[in-house]
């Protein structure tokens, strides 16, 4: 299952260097925790006297200047979670915190910023005047506003395209100017839901950049997404969602199992040397000067290094292949099903269940916060 193109790689070390399998754990005090999930449960009402739970008993932190990604198939609960956080919805059990405060409070959500899947603006405005009128919503007037929209669309590279009007604006420019006008109040942590579905593999990228970027300015991002590949090379530490479910939890290089195979890149072999990594390789792959290889499982690993220094190469990569977040979440999600086979993954498939009062008490619309009740 395991790819060498998804898969990351995890350094070997001959055998005799005494390698110290010990990881050094992160050290992380409570004040670390920004956001926090106490069996934070959501069911909504769906018809007369039925309910799906959509969010069950989840538990979760989330530690000061981490990329912390929730990850799931679509159904799974991951908007909802978000939603939670936000206070736009209610749990039916448990809690959140955001900044050590719940989520409806007002000095949370000046913390905040907030990037929703697929954002919309006023069609008729342009890239420009659409972060500037988050940044006056937000208090900002004259130079200040001036200079912090200056800087917002200088970070999502739409300085130039700035006099687009949205209606014009493509799908990646759209939630590049989402995140411009999310992160007006300079918010100590973002929240993203889906934010690379619908891009190209360009905008992808670009968004994935600017995700790292922030973390390197010191906040905290928690992003939710169902494209696993996309997320795997920027997060920290991730929870995987089925059907409501936290089917697995913590960094991410400690749930992508190392497999027992390895992976060895190299440039400028000689030609004998090619055919001998060949001979050693169950799989070989050529690409600009470089040649990839998957070593068969008899092949002692050493030996292959050995045949690229003596054919002159230079190596680049040497290592075990560690599996995709795609293989990790199928392992996790077939450890779920009783008989190991395919499982359907939206909650509501699941089936929706009689509620325990066994009243209908309306559309879950009802359920959404209302005004007041604000913590300050
Ligand atoms: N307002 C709602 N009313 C009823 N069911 C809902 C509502 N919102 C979401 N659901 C259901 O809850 C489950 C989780 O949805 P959601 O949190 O949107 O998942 P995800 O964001 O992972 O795709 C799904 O089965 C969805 O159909
Ligand atoms: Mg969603």
């Amino acid at each position: 299952m395991a790819s060498e193109s998804s898969g990351g790689t995890d350094t070997l070390e001959r055998p005799e260097s005494g390698h110290d399998e010990t990881t050094q754990a992160a050290t992380s005090g409570a004040n670390d925790v920004v956001i926090a999930c106490r069996g934070l449960t959501k069911r909504y009402r769906v018809a007369l006297g039925y309910e799906i739970e959509a969010l069950s008993e989840l538990d979760l932190e989330v530690r000061r200047g981490e990329i912390f990604a929730i990850v799931g198939p679509n159904g799974s609960g991951k908007t909802t979670t978000l939603k939670l956080l936000l206070g736009l919805i209610f749990p039916s059990e448990g809690e959140a915190f955001l900044l050590g405060e719940p989520p409806r409070s007002r000095r949370a959500k000046r913390r905040i910023g907030f990037v929703p899947e697929g954002p919309f603006f006023y069609q008729h405005m342009s890239g420009e005047e659409v972060v500037r009128f988050y940044g006056r919503l937000c208090g900002l007037r004259g130079r200040d506003l001036r200079d912090r929209t200056e800087e917002l669309l200088k970070l999502v590279g739409m300085s130039k395209r700035r006099d687009v009007v949205m209606a014009q604006c493509s799908k990646g420019m759209v939630q590049r100017i989402g995140l411009a006008a999310a992160l007006v109040n300079d918010p100590d942590v973002v929240l993203m839901d889906e934010p690379t579905s619908g891009l190209d593999p360009i905008g992808a990228h670009e968004i994935k950049e600017l995700t790292v970027r922030l973390k390197e300015a010191g906040k905290t991002v928690l992003l939710c997404s169902h494209l696993l590949e996309q997320v795997e090379e920027v997060c920290d530490r991730i929870a995987i969602l089925h059907r409501g479910n936290r089917l697995a939890y913590g960094p991410i290089d400690e749930i992508l199992q190392v497999t027992d195979l390895t992976e060895l890149v190299a440039m400028d072999v000689s030609p004998d040397a090619e055919s001998k990594l060949e001979a050693m390789s169950r799989e070989t792959r050529r690409q600009a000067g470089e040649i990839h290889c998957t070593l068969k499982a008899d092949v002692e690993p050493f030996d292959a290094l050995d045949v690229v220094r003596g054919g002159g190469g230079e190596l680049l990569r040497f290592g075990r292949v560690r599996e995709s977040l795609e293989d990790a979440f199928i392992r996790a999600v077939m450890a779920t099903s009783e008989d190991g086979g395919p499982v359907s993954t939206d909650a509501a498939e699941a089936g929706a269940k009689p509620s325990d009062d066994g009243e209908d008490k309306g559309a879950d619309e009802q359920d959404q916060a209302s005004e007041g009740g604000e913590e300050e």
